[in-house]
C-alpha cells in the first residue's frame, strides 16, 4: 500500500508519458469531454460561442475564408468548422474523438452545411493536401513534446499550398507563472467525470521550471483497475515559439497578444505562421 502510494506521487520525467487519446477517446470520458465543448457556462474544451463568433470573424476578415481549402485539426464538435463552411470554406474538420466527430456531422446536416469529417489522429494519420489554411485551435499544440510537435509542424507545413497559412494559439509563460503545484484525493473526484462507476482519484500538478511545462496527473483507482490521465503544457513566449517554428520552415506573420480579442487575459497568445519559401 505505501509503495502503491509512492508510485501515485511520483514526479513523472516530462512529457515520458502520452494520454491525450484516453482523455479524448475512452468512451465515458468522451462523452464528458464532448459535454464540457458545448457546456457555455464553462471554458475547459472550448470557447464559449460568442468568443468563437469573433475568432472566426476575424479570420474571415484576414483570410477571406471564402472559396478557401480550410482544415481543422483537434475539430472536436465542429464548432469552427461549421462556422468556416458557413462562410464558404471548403472544409475539412479532423478529430480522434469518434463521439465529437458524430456530433459534428449531425450538427452540418441539421444545418444544412457541407463539412468533411474524419476521425484521424494528426499526429499518425495523412492530413489533406493543398490547403490555404490549417487552424489548430484552443492550445492543443502545448499538450505535446517537443518531437511531437516537430512531428505535427512537419505535417502541417506539407499540409499548406506555399501561401498558405496555420493559425494557432498557445499557452503563455503568464499561465505558467499562475500554475500552483497541489495534491488532492477524493472519492468520485470531479463528480463523477473520470468513471461511471464508483472510483477514488488522486490528482498532482508539477511545475518543470527548466522546461516551462507543467502536468495535471490523475491517478484514477476503480475496482477493475488503476488507470492514469497525464495533462502536459507547454507554455510559449513569441520568442520560443518562433524559434520552434523557424527549426520546423516557418515564419511568423503575426502574433495576437489575446487570440480571442474581445477577451484579452494573456493567458495564451495566438500565431499565425507561413511556411518559409
Ligand atoms: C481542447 S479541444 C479543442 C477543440 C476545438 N479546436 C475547439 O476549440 O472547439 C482539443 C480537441 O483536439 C482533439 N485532439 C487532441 N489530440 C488529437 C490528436 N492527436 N489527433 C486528433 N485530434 C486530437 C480532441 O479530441 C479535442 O476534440
Amino acid at each position: 500500500m505505501y509503495n502503491q502510494l509512492k508510485n501515485f506521487h511520483n514526479r513523472p520525467e516530462v512529457f515520458s508519458v502520452y494520454t491525450a487519446d484516453v482523455l479524448w477517446t475512452q468512451p465515458h470520458l468522451a462523452d464528458q469531454m464532448l459535454e464540457t465543448h458545448l457546456d457555455q457556462d464553462t471554458p475547459l474544451a472550448s470557447r464559449p460561442y460568442t468568443a468563437i463568433d469573433r475568432v472566426v470573424a476575424w479570420l474571415d476578415e484576414t483570410f477571406q475564408i471564402n472559396g478557401k481549402a480550410i482544415c481543422d485539426l483537434g475539430c472536436g464538435p465542429g464548432l469552427y468548422a461549421e462556422r468556416y463552411a458557413q462562410l464558404g470554406a471548403s472544409v475539412c474538420g479532423l478529430d480522434f474523438s469518434a463521439n465529437s466527430i458524430a456530433h459534428a456531422k449531425a450538427s452540418a446536416r441539421a444545418n444544412d452545411v457541407s463539412v468533411t469529417y474524419k476521425v484521424a489522429n494528426y499526429l499518425t494519420d495523412p492530413l489533406p493536401q493543398g490547403q490555404d489554411l490549417i487552424t489548430l485551435i484552443y492550445c492543443d499544440l502545448c499538450p505535446l513534446s517537443p518531437s511531437q510537435r516537430q512531428t505535427l509542424l512537419g505535417k502541417i507545413r506539407n499540409s499548406l499550398k506555399p501561401d498558405g497559412a496555420f493559425v494557432f494559439d498557445v499557452a503563455s509563460a503568464k499561465a505558467f507563472k499562475f500554475f500552483i503545484e497541489h495534491s488532492t484525493f477524493k472519492r468520485n473526484y470531479m463528480e463523477g467525470f473520470w468513471s461511471s462507476n464508483d472510483y477514488f482519484a488522486f490528482n498532482n500538478t508539477y511545475r518543470y521550471d527548466d522546461e516551462n511545462v507543467s502536468l495535471d496527473h490523475f491517478t484514477i483507482v476503480e475496482e477493475k483497475g488503476i488507470w492514469n490521465v497525464y495533462n502536459w503544457m507547454q507554455y510559449f513566449t513569441p520568442v520560443s515559439i518562433e524559434a520552434e517554428l523557424n527549426e520546423c520552415g516557418f515564419n511568423v506573420i503575426d502574433i495576437l497578444s489575446g487570440f480571442d480579442v474581445d477577451a484579452v487575459d494573456e493567458t495564451s497568445f495566438g500565431v499565425v505562421a507561413k511556411p518559409i519559401k
